[in-house]
């Protein structure tokens, strides 16, 4: 293992994230987004509209694009590894299933039309199984379906480049990239970017 790596469990920015921000603060924002007048539901936009029937939002937290997508009538599941966010989204939405795991280890024994991984899971992976987890969130992609992955470009962070490799060996090809979660077209030196691969139709 990499020297500084912690193995399996959350990354040191993701246990930094949590000592930071608390947690209600961070569904209000997305209130205090929509009694703005601003859209917060652009990552669940995106999904539905690539038209899945079944969608695995990986790294859910505390579960606002999961619990969109099934308002939309989409079969949904989140997956997480922390479990104080997953007790936010089971509260919110107990009719859904909300799965403790770790993206790196994930096998749930089927595939969905769309996996979504929003709001910079891959970064706050622990940087030696982004790899990992990445790859086995590929494994859920069904014949035809998309990965789709919002992520800020950070300095030790993935990189697209890095991100398309993995996602290449995992058997997805590149689809689209754009700026924002609306579709607005990137640019020379993006500081974050919405990434789909695809998995070849059988
Ligand atoms: C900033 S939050 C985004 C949550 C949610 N997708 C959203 O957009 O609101 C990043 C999420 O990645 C999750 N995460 C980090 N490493 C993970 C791992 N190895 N396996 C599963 N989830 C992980 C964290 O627990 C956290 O919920």
């Amino acid at each position: 293992m990499a020297p500084g790596a912690r193995g399996a469990g959350p990354s040191e920015e993701w246990s930094e994230w949590r000592r930071r921000v608390d947690l209600d603060g961070y569904d209000a924002r997305w209130a205090r987004m929509a009694a703005a007048g601003q859209n917060p539901h652009g990552e669940a936009d995106r999904v539905a509209g690539y038209g899945p029937a079944s969608v695995l939002d990986a790294g859910c937290g505390t579960g606002r694009v999961a619990i969109e997508l099934a308002r939309r009538g989409i079969e949904v599941i989140g997956v997480d590894l922390d479990p104080d966010l997953l007790d936010q989204a089971r509260a919110k939405a107990p009719e859904l299933t909300w799965i403790e795991a770790d993206l790196a280890d994930l096998d749930l024994g089927r595939t969905f039309d769309v996996v979504v991984l929003a709001g910079n899971v891959v970064g706050f992976v622990e940087p030696s199984r982004r790899s990992a987890a990445l790859t086995a969130a590929a494994a859920h992609v069904a014949p035809g379906g998309r990965l789709v992955s919002g992520c800020q470009l950070r300095p030790g962070w993935p990189t697209l480049d890095e991100c398309d490799v993995w996602c290449r060996a995992a058997g997805l090809e590149p689809d689209e990239r754009t700026a924002t979660w609306e579709g607005e077209p990137i640019g020379a030196d993006p500081d974050y970017a919405v990434t789909v691969h695809r998995r070849p139709p059988a």
